[in-house]
């Protein structure tokens, strides 16, 4: 199996990242189409994993502050989960956030269920639960200097 992770450069890798959003975030997990395309996604730097040359995967990051990257919408196709696609995706994006001068800590707002697969990749919880679109949540964090 080859997986690669790369940034997104065109309307084409765009086009694929909307497509694998709006499957898993939209129609398997029911979140409101109106706020999964939202107004940060111009500001957000954008990534696709490819599972033997197809796209599987993808998620966005955020520059929050000077020291603070955010890890946003990661979504594996149902049919490529379980492979790798998802660890690829983090960790290509962490290693990206860290070399980025200024940048120490890595969050996300992760959906309890996906928590045991941050917490494989060093993120840890931090306070309390809370909901957004009608799932459970906790904020995670991973330090990276
Ligand atoms: N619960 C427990 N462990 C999990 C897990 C889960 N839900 N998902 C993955 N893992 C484990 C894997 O077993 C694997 O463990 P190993 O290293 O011991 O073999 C490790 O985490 C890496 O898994 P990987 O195959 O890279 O994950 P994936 O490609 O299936 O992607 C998600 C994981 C969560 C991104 C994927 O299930 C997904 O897109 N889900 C729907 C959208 C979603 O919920 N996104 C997260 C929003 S916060």
């Amino acid at each position: 199996m080859n997986i690669t992770v790369k940034q997104i450069m065109t309307w084409q890798g765009y086009a694929y990242a909307v497509y694998i959003r709006t499957l898993v975030f939209i129609q398997e997990q029911n979140c409101p189409a109106k706020n999964e395309f939202d107004h940060q996604e111009d500001e957000a730097v954008h990534f696709l994993c490819w599972v033997n040359n197809e796209p599987a995967g993808t998620a966005r990051y955020r520059i929050l502050d000077a020291r603070t990257g955010k890890i946003e919408r990661i979504a594996v196709l149902k049919n490529h989960r379980g492979q790798g696609a998802g660890r690829a995706l983090v960790s290509h994006i962490a290693n990206t956030l860290s070399q980025i001068a200024g940048i120490t800590s890595i969050i996300m707002s992760a959906q309890d269920h996906a928590l045991p697969f941050y917490q494989k990749l060093g993120y840890q919880v931090i306070g309390e639960g809370y909901m957004e679109e009608g799932i459970p949540h906790h904020k995670i964090e991973k330090m990276v200097k």
